[in-house]
């Protein structure tokens, strides 16, 4: 069983939310170092390992800036998380410039700032060219296709939109390098959320026998191979976390039988995770405001799916405690729910929870686990819903805000 823990006291969060209005999402800078650190350890077995840290997964500059002195890199998909790894203090190939279906201003921005860009398809070889110019180091993303089964959120890799075919990563290198480019690097990504150690041991494998035929075929020796994201986290109290140590020794097996014989023990080995290394670690704390007992119980909370998708787009599991109730029995059967017009607007559906108080000032403070990843940058203004704000929960116990919530002007400053 995986304890759900909350870094702070019903006290310490009720004086929190004096402070600041719910609803907000709270990130636990201890814990999202502690964490960098295993994952840095557990991978020291690749010489020059890197995590790119997926920027859309927490795109925050507190949080960038954190995870770049814990020596990670950045992993961007669009101009603005360009901007955001510039702002956070990320240069050079410490960037991953991973995206699909680009503009060539994005290409432009990547060269500037000198990121490993990671082609997307075989036509962007001489659309770069053409629009940016090619760099010295170019990435290719492979699309294994009908060679790898994919997972539930990402999907089967035959109907994915990215990367090149298996014959076309081959030709891509072979054209790469007779237009002059030097350095070469391999990426894949075919999971998402994927909590199975031997899925990403297999993709690794598959990469590294890639890699292989590639050096046989095109005689382009991948400077790194990157492994993309996709390391699930333990939504449900009863999922096992991925054991890291376990992961890279996998990896390192697979690494050293297919690699090391082919003479290509040089490469390194770099990552792009995003979920896994912040995910756990923030949370989406809101009030119950109102009950509703209709067909079924309803506990009408101050956040809505405008806060956090996951649940309405994915039917996710996020982990829901009460603050102060954390060890209380059930109570009932609740679905809570925020107040978008849309009947997907609920953070779970048919829970069990205690008794929970409610009101805009005395009501219980809901605290919705997991969702220091793809939470709150996946959040959107329909209904008018303003986007709320970001805490940092410093080691040293300082509550520091780094993002205040939106305002109604904020949401009309784009009106001409
Ligand atoms: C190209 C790419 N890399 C990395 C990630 C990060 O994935 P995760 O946060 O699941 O590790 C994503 C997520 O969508 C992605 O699209």
């Amino acid at each position: 069983m995986t304890g759900k823990t909350f870094p702070l006291s019903k006290e310490e969060l009720e004086a929190a939310a004096e402070r600041f209005p719910t609803p907000f999402y709270l990130y636990d800078e201890r814990a999202i170092r502690e964490n960098a650190r295993r994952i840095n350890s557990s991978f020291a077995v690749f010489p020059g390992y890197i995590n790119h840290f997926a920027v859309k997964a927490t795109p925050n500059p507190a949080i960038l800036r954190l995870l770049r002195e814990e020596g990670f890199g950045a992993d961007c998909s669009s101009l603005t998380e360009l901007l955001l790894a510039e702002m956070s203090g990320f240069g050079g190939e410490e960037i991953m410039f991973t995206s699909n279906d680009t503009p060539s201003a994005e290409y432009r921005k990547a060269r500037e700032l000198g990121a490993v860009i990671n082609l997307d398809d075989f036509t962007h070889i001489e659309f770069l060219e053409k629009t940016a110019g090619l760099p010295e180091m170019l990435s290719i993303r492979y699309n294994p296709g009908p060679l790898k089964l994919g997972n539930a959120i990402i999907g089967n890799p035959v109907e994915a939109k990215y990367g090149f075919t298996r014959e076309q990563t081959l030709e891509g290198f072979a054209l790469l390098k007779k237009k002059g480019v030097k350095r070469f690097a391999l990426h894949t990504m075919v999971a998402s959320n994927e909590l199975n150690t031997a899925y990403h041991v297999e993709t690794g494998r598959l990469l590294f026998n890639l890699a292989v035929e590639i050096r046989q075929k095109t005689g382009v020796s991948p400077e790194f191979v990157n492994l993309g994201g996709g390391v699930g986290i333990p939504y449900r109290p009863e999922d096992k976390a991925v054991d890291y140590g376990e992961l890279a020794a996998g990896l390192k097996d697979a690494f050293d039988s297919v690699m090391v014989p082919a003479g290509l023990e040089k490469t390194g080995i770099h990552t792009e995770w995003g979920r896994a290394v912040t995910g756990p670690y923030g949370w989406l704390v809101t009030r119950a405001i109102h009950r509703k007992d209709i067909y079924r119980s309803y506990i009408g909370v101050d956040g809505s799916m405008a806060d956090l998708i996951r649940p309405a787009m994915y039917g996710a599991y996020h982990h829901i405690t009460v603050a102060g109730k954390e060890d209380a029995p059930p109570a009932g059967l609740y679905d809570v729910v925020g107040s978008l017009c849309e009947n997907c607007d609920k953070f779970a559906i048919q829970r069990p929870l205690p008794a929970v108080e409610t009101g805009e000032i005395s009501g219980d403070l809901l605290i919705i686990h997991d969702a220091g990843a793809h939470g709150r940058a996946m959040g959107f203004n329909y209904n008018g819903k303003l986007r709320c704000g970001e805490l940092l929960l410093r080691p040293d116990g300082a509550l520091v805000q780094i993002r205040r919530g939106e305002t109604p002007e904020d949401l009309f400053s784009t009106l001409c």
